[in-house]
C-alpha cells in the first residue's frame, strides 16, 4: 500500500504526463494552467485509496482518478465564473485571465477529457463506471444550480442547505470512493459503504470550506476570503446566524453595506458574536463520525483503512 504522500506523487506525475493539443492555444492553455496549479488532489487520492483497500495494483485505478480530478477542475473553472471569484489556488481564476467565454469552452473540453480518461477502464467495469460517473456529474450540476438559486432566497432551511452541499460537493467524494472500489473488484456492498463514507466526509468537507471562506488565512487559503458573504451564499454559518439573531441584526446579514469589505467585516463580527464557527465545526464533526461508521462496517482488515482515516482527519484540519 502507498501512503498518502506517495499516492499524491503518483497522481502529480500522471497529471504532468497528460498531453493536450496545442491549438487553439486559448482553448488548451487554460486547461494546462488549472490542472497544473496544484490543489490538494483529494479526490484522486481517494480513488486510489479506495482501490488499494482491495488490490495492490493501483495503476488500474489511475484513469478513473484522472477523470475525477479533471472533472473536479472543470467544475472549479465554471464555479469561479458563477461565483465571480478572482482567485483560485492563489492565482488568477481562468475567466479573469482568459475571459468568461474561454473559461466556459475550456471547461466544456475538460468534461470531454474526463470521458476520455474513463473510456480507458477495463471493459468489464466500463458500464458501472460510466453509470456512477454520470450520476455523480449530473448531481454536481443540480447542487450548483441550487447553490445559485439560494443566493436570492431568504428562507433556505438547514436541511435544504445540507442537501445542496451533498449534491454540489459530497457526491463527488462519494463517487470517487465508489469508482475506486468498482475498478478494483470490490463487492457491491463494500462499494456502497465506501460511497456513504465519501458522501458524509464530503458534507463535512464543504462545511469546513464554508468556515475557511470566512476564517481562512488569506496567505494560505488561495481564494478570496469573504467571497461567500459578498455573494450572499447560504452557508451553514449564514443560516444558523439567521436562526439565532434578532431582526435588527438580520439587516447586517442581508442588508446593503457601503462596500464589500465593510460587509465582510460586519457579517464576520456577527458570526463571532454568536460563536458560529464552533457551531459549524460541531456540525462538521458530526458528519465525520457518520462517515467513520461506514468505514467501520467495511469488510476489510482494519489496518488497511488507516490511511483513509488519516486523510479524513487531515481534510478537516486543512487551511486551504
Ligand atoms: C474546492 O475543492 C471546491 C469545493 C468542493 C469546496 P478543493 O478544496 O478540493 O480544491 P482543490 O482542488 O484542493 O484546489
Ligand atoms: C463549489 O463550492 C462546489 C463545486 C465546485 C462543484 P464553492 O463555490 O464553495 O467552492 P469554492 O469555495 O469556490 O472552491
Ligand atoms: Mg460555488
Ligand atoms: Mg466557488
Ligand atoms: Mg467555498
Amino acid at each position: 500500500m502507498h501512503n498518502p504522500k506517495q499516492l499524491q506523487d503518483l497522481i502529480e506525475n500522471a497529471i504532468q504526463q497528460i498531453t493536450y493539443p496545442t491549438t487553439p492555444a486559448n482553448l488548451y492553455e487554460p486547461i494546462k494552467y488549472i490542472m497544473s496549479l496544484g490543489g490538494k488532489r483529494i479526490r484522486p487520492v481517494m480513488v486510489l485509496m479506495a482501490a488499494e483497500l482491495f488490490t495492490d495494483e493501483v495503476n488500474s485505478a489511475m484513469d478513473v482518478a484522472l477523470a475525477i480530478e479533471t472533472f473536479h477542475n472543470f467544475t472549479l473553472v465554471h464555479d469561479d465564473i458563477m461565483d465571480n471569484a478572482p482567485l483560485r489556488r492563489g492565482k488568477q481564476t481562468v475567466h479573469e485571465k482568459w475571459g468568461v467565454n474561454n473559461a466556459i469552452l475550456s471547461g466544456d473540453v475538460m468534461m470531454v477529457e474526463s470521458n476520455k480518461h474513463l473510456s480507458k477502464v477495463a471493459l468489464d467495469v466500463l458500464k458501472p463506471v460510466l453509470d456512477t460517473f454520470n450520476k455523480t456529474a449530473q448531481e454536481v450540476c443540480e447542487g450548483q444550480q441550487l447553490d445559485m438559486e439560494f443566493e436570492t432566497r431568504d428562507n433556505v432551511s438547514i436541511s435544504e442547505y445540507i442537501e445542496m452541499i451533498r449534491l454540489k460537493t459530497a457526491v463527488l467524494l462519494g463517487g470517487a470512493m465508489k469508482l475506486g472500489a468498482i475498478v478494483s473488484g470490490a463487492s457491491n456492498e463494500d462499494a456502497c459503504l465506501l460511497y456513504q463514507f465519501g458522501e458524509n466526509l464530503g458534507i463535512a468537507f464543504q462545511l469546513q470550506d464554508d468556515i475557511l471562506d470566512v476564517y481562512g488565512d488569506p496567505e494560505k487559503f488561495g481564494k478570496q476570503v469573504g467571497g461567500d458573504i459578498i455573494s450572499n451564499k447560504k452557508t451553514f454559518l449564514h443560516l444558523k446566524a439567521k436562526e439565532l439573531i434578532n431582526t435588527e441584526e438580520t439587516e447586517v446579514l442581508l442588508g446593503s453595506h457601503e462596500n464589500d469589505s465593510k460587509k465582510v467585516a460586519a457579517v464576520t463580527q456577527l458570526y463571532n458574536n454568536y460563536g458560529l464557527r464552533d457551531l459549524a465545526s460541531a456540525e462538521m464533526e458530526a458528519y465525520l463520525s457518520i462517515a467513520f461508521q461506514s468505514l467501520d462496517a467495511l469488510s476489510v482488515q482494519e489496518e488497511r483503512k488507516s490511511y483513509l482515516r488519516t486523510l479524513a482527519k487531515q481534510i478537516m484540519d486543512r487551511e486551504s
